[in-house]
């Protein structure tokens, strides 16, 4: 029987199995407990790219490369898609030639009709609406700095955006308490809450929704914030500023109310001095640099799942 293709749309596509096997896997890599190193043999990822990236694009090209594969970097504006050609007729040629799409693109609605005519598996890369691969590596970080995932409490302080979606979604699967301090107008999207709810009622999450930061930290294990002004929101620039700042930026004394030892996680880029204080960044509670290196030990993982 053909092997029915996987995509990585969302973390909702997952099983709560699946998400502590690529935990597992990952830790595993990392370790050099399992050697991937052949593991791509022969095999190509095509990396669509709308937007600009640093870590999702080297930590899956070193990623194929370290495991005997090959990816292609495609700039959206250098491709025929730049100049109109159809998702659905590039979808079809791409599965031609490559083994998997890795895409960045503003809308989750295009990457839902990508993986739709590709014959091939498609990963977000970060849309509007989510960033699986990020989240899937950050609930690594919590399981190498905390051992374990049930009952870890994050407090993610900020801007309701992609990454915040993930998270709800990522939390809710495997037991992690979350707490999310927004502002009224950048609450996260209604439809992914109830999704986390739901999640939550079978593994036990508790998801709270606040504004004030200082009560959604208490008895955080993790606090976690992204920028204020993600991608595509540029124009909105200096209204999300005053709406955010100073209330919700991550400062020494917002880790020391949690009344605990606190970590700091960011998915990065930062904004020294918008979300976060360098004084913090920079302090012995940031594991933001082990987030992004454990980007490229999941990508693996994610990689050797679906191709
Ligand atoms: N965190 C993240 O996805 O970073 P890049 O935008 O650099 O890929
Ligand atoms: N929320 C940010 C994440 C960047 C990795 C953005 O979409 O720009």
């Amino acid at each position: 029987m053909a092997k029915v293709k996987r995509d990585l749309l969302t973390i909702a596509d997952l099983t709560p199995e699946e998400i502590w096997d690529l935990v597992l896997t990952t830790d595993k890599i990392k370790k050099g407990v399992i050697d991937v190193s052949r593991d791509m043999e022969g095999k190509v990822l095509g990396m669509i790219f709308q937007k600009p990236s640093t870590r999702t694009r080297v930590s899956f090209e070193v990623a194929m490369l370290q495991m005997g594969g090959h990816a292609l970097y495609l700039g959206w504006q250098t491709l025929q898609l730049g100049r109109g050609e159809s998702i659905k007729d590039t979808a079809r040629v791409l599965s031609r030639y490559v083994d998997g799409i890795m895409a960045r693109v503003y809308s989750q609605n295009d990457l839902v009709e990508l993986a739709s005519y590709a014959s091939v598996p498609v990963i977000n890369g970060l849309s509007d609406m989510y960033h699986p691969v990020q989240i899937l590596s950050d609930l690594y970080t919590i399981y190498e700095a905390f051992g374990k995932l049930y009952g870890i409490k994050i407090a993610y302080v900020g801007d309701g955006n992609n990454v915040a979606h993930s998270l709800l979604l990522g939390a809710s699967k495997v037991g992690i308490d979350l707490a999310l301090a927004t502002p009224r107008d950048y609450k996260p999207d209604e439809k992914v809450v109830e999704m986390a709810m739901e999640f939550a009622e079978t593994s036990g999450s508790r998801i709270e929704l606040y504004e004030d930061p200082l009560e959604a930290v208490k008895g955080a294990d993790v606090i976690y914030t992204d920028t204020f002004v993600s991608m595509g929101d540029e124009a909105e620039r200096d209204r999300r500023l005053k709406t955010f700042l100073p209330k919700y930026r991550v400062t020494m004394d917002l880790i020391k109310s949690t009344g605990k030892k606190t970590y700091f996680m960011h998915c990065l880029p930062a904004h020294r001095g918008e979300e976060v204080t360098d004084e913090v960044m920079d302090s012995g509670l940031s594991i933001v640099y082990d987030q992004a290196e454990n980007r490229l030990h999941m990508q693996k993982a994610v990689l050797r799942w679906l191709l």
